[in-house]
């Protein structure tokens, strides 16, 4: 385990993920990559720590990558004039293809001349056909990186059109068909992975990678190599309350401070884990879900997770989306496994169903 320096801050382990991602793109793209796994174990700041530190540290590097990153949690996209926008830029003269170095961050800025843009904006060119040709003349490796790509549900265009589904079919192409451009596509939504895994086409275009919280050993590495007197049994407190979540644990070490002893905070966060669950029972499930609910919350508690099975009922399932949706389950649908998105919700259920 290492701990590097990224943006004035320590990032943590990642080495094997990171070996992934330099490997996955050596290859000729096939198929899409989807990393996902729980809210906040780091898989927007892996992939901006490998474009920036691996893939565009040096001019050199960038020679030989063309790298797209978006990400739609900081663009605005409401409509498709705007996800065009978030593509292009219009180009004062000719199209330019080159793909930039800026300031702090280093991107593929794609300008169109203006009358191709106009053409694209008002649905008189295809605006993926039109990638695609401009994909073929750049002879760089080229990536294309997606961040909360379930942004693009629910907008259309040109008329009846689906957004996502044609950027996805674009995506099969880009990848399957043409071989012209990685695709990595990134989402803690697991019903939308759900989905996006059960569809018959994109489930063998796709490679699926799961960017989960760290594990035991790297944790107590990690602690312990800190300057914080801590000792074997806190680190082990540390583990019991909040798994191996990065954030969570940074924040404890940051507010422990404030209260009389770490067991101290560490039971306040139970407390307001526990609370946002017990608020969504009560307003927005009946009794007979609340029961469903401590079932699996039981078996997760017990068990460590819950394996979703083939008899599994109606009812059950729309449980088991609604705590997903609600970010307080996560559910991993390659393994038909559901746990809390973080160890603090498991220690609510705790409290919940005793
Ligand atoms: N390897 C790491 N080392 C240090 N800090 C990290 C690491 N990974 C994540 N973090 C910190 O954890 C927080 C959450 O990370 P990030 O937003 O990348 O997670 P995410 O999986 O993309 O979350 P979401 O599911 O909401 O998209 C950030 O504040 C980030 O700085
Ligand atoms: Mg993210």
């Amino acid at each position: 385990m290492q701990i590097r320096e990224f943006r004035q801050d320590e990032f943590i382990d990642r080495e094997k993920e990171i070996q992934f991602l330099k490997d996955w793109v050596n290859h000729i793209p096939k198929e899409i990559l989807w990393l996902y796994g729980p809210k906040s174990t780091g898989k927007t700041t892996l992939i901006e720590y490998v474009i920036e530190k691996e893939w565009t540290s040096n001019l050199k590097i960038f020679d030989k990558y063309w790298i797209k990153y978006i990400n739609f949690r900081r663009t605005m996209v409401g409509s498709y004039a705007s996800f065009i926008n978030s593509f292009f830029e219009e180009s004062e003269g000719e199209d330019d293809f080159s793909g930039e170095v800026r300031a702090g961050f280093n991107i593929g800025v794609i300008r169109l001349e203006a009358k191709l843009l106009e053409k694209i904006k008002n649905n008189k060119k295809n605006l993926f056909n039109e990638l695609i040709e401009k994909f073929k003349k750049l002879k760089k490796t080229k990536i294309l990186i997606i961040d909360e790509i379930q942004t693009l549900e629910s907008i259309y265009y040109n008329g009846e059109k689906e957004l996502l589904k044609e950027f996805l079919n674009f995506c099969v192409s880009l990848t399957k068909e043409t071989h012209l451009c990685h695709v990595i596509i990134l989402s803690s939504n697991t019903i939308f992975i759900d989905r996006i895994y059960n569809d018959a086409k994109l489930k063998v275009t796709s490679r699926f990678k799961k960017i989960d919280h760290l594990d035991y050993e790297t944790i107590k590495e990690w602690l312990l190599s800190k300057d914080l007197e801590f000792s074997s049994k806190d680190v082990d407190l540390i583990w019991d309350y909040l798994g191996g979540c990065i954030p969570l644990i940074q924040r404890a070490l940051r507010e422990q401070t404030y209260f009389n002893s770490l067991e101290e905070y560490l039971e306040n966060e139970v407390k307001l884990a526990e609370s946002e669950i017990i608020d969504l029972m009560v307003k927005f499930m009946t009794d007979e879900e609340k029961k469903l609910f401590e079932d699996i919350a039981r078996v997760i508690i017990q068990q460590g997770l819950y394996i979703v099975e083939k008899d599994e009922t109606r009812e059950k399932m729309k449980v088991i989306d609604f705590m997903a949706e609600k970010e307080i389950f996560f559910y991993d649908p390659l393994m038909r496994k559901v746990t809390g998105n973080n160890r603090l919700y498991e220690k609510g259920f705790e409290r919940i169903c005793n």
